[in-house]
């Protein structure tokens, strides 16, 4: 389906935005193998974690959707039954890639796969090292989905540094970890975002090579209640909207801040940006707080190759940000956005050229120059990727001649409400 959208100069307003993505799906996860009952509000009504909801549900977890919030039954300590079935993880790497982690420790055969975007997606990079720890997991020839995964009598702890800055990989591996009496040490040094230690609550350690993640089956999930924050990623797209608009003034409420996710902010205001933190307290071990943002001229700046990670899924709108600051707008050190739900570098890359920018396109990022020109209403490629189509649908509200975005379906990976949320802040297209 093809999404028009018209150039906007006025943004009011107050949104409360769905739960975080990633902390939701770890919140269905462990509540999914803690025993008995947990509760979960303000879970992410994406269509990733519906996936991994799916998958749950496929290993004999009950799962019921009760007035906004959702009751999760779970089985206990190796208490899964063996899916009839194969585990369907859409579009979803996360789902894929933590579920598993949980799966090589239990005593029945499984297989995951995927969509398309998700099947050509790199699984060694979990296969590897969970292989390391006496794992039967398989991937296809390629090292894709589907991975096939048997049980093994052999699991065991590990001491390892991880290869590649991944919170998929870290936490596939602490899951795995947490099915083994023996402690598993683990060394990030770069870091990813941390919701799988905080909320199982796992020891950390900082050294001067990175910190040390400690678990072991003494960390094995007991069942909770959260409330979980809204979405940064999903919040990013307003905030840079609301910061390029003219005349905008708008509040986005109970939104995650947790220091792994924050990149985001840090990187808006070195550039320039009218944000204000409001009322910031820690609830279920994660900061949240609402987000004030005003209309703002930014200015680019040199983005620091070690924060990547912290941003990495808000490239796609920080690089809309970028095109209207003063000066070049460069990310490098930036190649893991090669193999996301699309080559977003490629796909900003092919999409900023249709309005006339100077891109040049590096193997680990991308350098934006020049001004927009362009006498049509530009038609924009989604790439079937959820976030590449809200950056650019950000883009066409702040051309006079607007925007046309392809497949715009997508949008529902993350966040299947983003037009009404628009709404909400006084967008008065017809949409
Ligand atoms: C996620 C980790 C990140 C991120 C993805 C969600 C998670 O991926 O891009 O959208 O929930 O752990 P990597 O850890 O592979 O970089």
């Amino acid at each position: 389906m093809n999404q028009n959208f018209e150039y906007t100069e006025f943004l009011k307003g107050e949104l409360s935005l769905p739960g975080d993505k990633s902390i939701s799906h770890r919140a269905v996860m462990f509540a999914s193998m803690a025993e008995g009952e947990s509760v979960i509000k303000n879970c992410s009504n994406a269509e990733d974690v519906k996936s991994t909801i799916s998958c749950f549900k496929k290993l004999g977890v009950d799962i019921i959707e009760e007035n906004n919030l959702l009751k999760i039954y779970g089985k206990g300590y190796k208490g899964f039954t063996k899916p009839l079935d194969e585990l369907y993880a859409g579009n979803s790497g996360t789902t894929a890639r933590l579920l598993s982690g949980i799966l090589c420790a239990q005593d029945f055969d499984s297989r995951i796969t995927g969509d398309e975007s998700l099947s050509k997606r790199p699984m060694n990079r979990i296969v590897e090292p969970l292989r390391l720890m006496g794992a039967n997991i398989f991937a296809s020839e390629k090292g894709t989905l589907p991975l096939v995964i048997n049980p093994s009598e052999k699991l065991h702890s590990i001491k390892y540094e991880f290869k590649v800055a991944s919170a998929q990989v870290k936490s596939a591996m602490i899951l795995a970890a947490l099915h083994i009496d023996d402690e598993s040490v683990f060394l990030e040094t770069i870091p990813t975002r941390n919701h799988t230690e905080k909320l199982l609550n796992l020891k950390t350690e900082k050294t001067n090579n990175g910190t040390l993640i400690y678990a072991s089956r003494k960390n094995y999930p007991v069942n909770f209640e959260i409330t979980v924050p809204s979405d940064i990623s999903t919040a990013s797209f307003f905030i840079v909207l609301g910061l390029l608009t003219k005349n905008s003034n708008i509040l986005i409420k109970n939104v995650s801040l947790n220091e792994t996710r924050t990149g985001i902010i840090d990187i808006l205001e070195s550039m320039g940006a009218k944000i204000i933190i409001e009322d910031k307290v820690v609830q279920n071990g994660e900061e949240r707080g609402n987000i004030r943002v005003f209309s703002s001229q930014l200015e680019n700046i040199e983005i620091p190759d070690e924060i990547i990670p912290n941003i990495i899924d808000e490239i796609p709108i920080l690089s809309i940000a970028g095109i209207f600051a003063k000066g070049k707008f460069r990310i490098k050190n930036a190649k893991e956005l090669r193999v996301k739900e699309s080559d977003r570098i490629k796909a900003i890359c092919n999409n900023l050229k249709i309005v006339g920018l100077n891109v040049t396109e590096y193997e680990d990022g991308f350098e934006i120059d020049g001004s927009i020109s362009s006498n049509n209403e530009p038609i924009f490629d989604s790439y079937g990727d959820h976030r590449i189509a809200m950056a650019f649908a950000v883009l066409s509200m702040l051309l006079e001649k607007g925007g046309i975005i392809k497949d715009f379906e997508c949008v529902s990976v993350s966040n299947p409400n983003f037009l009404n949320q628009l709404k909400i802040l006084g967008y008065n297209s017809s949409i």
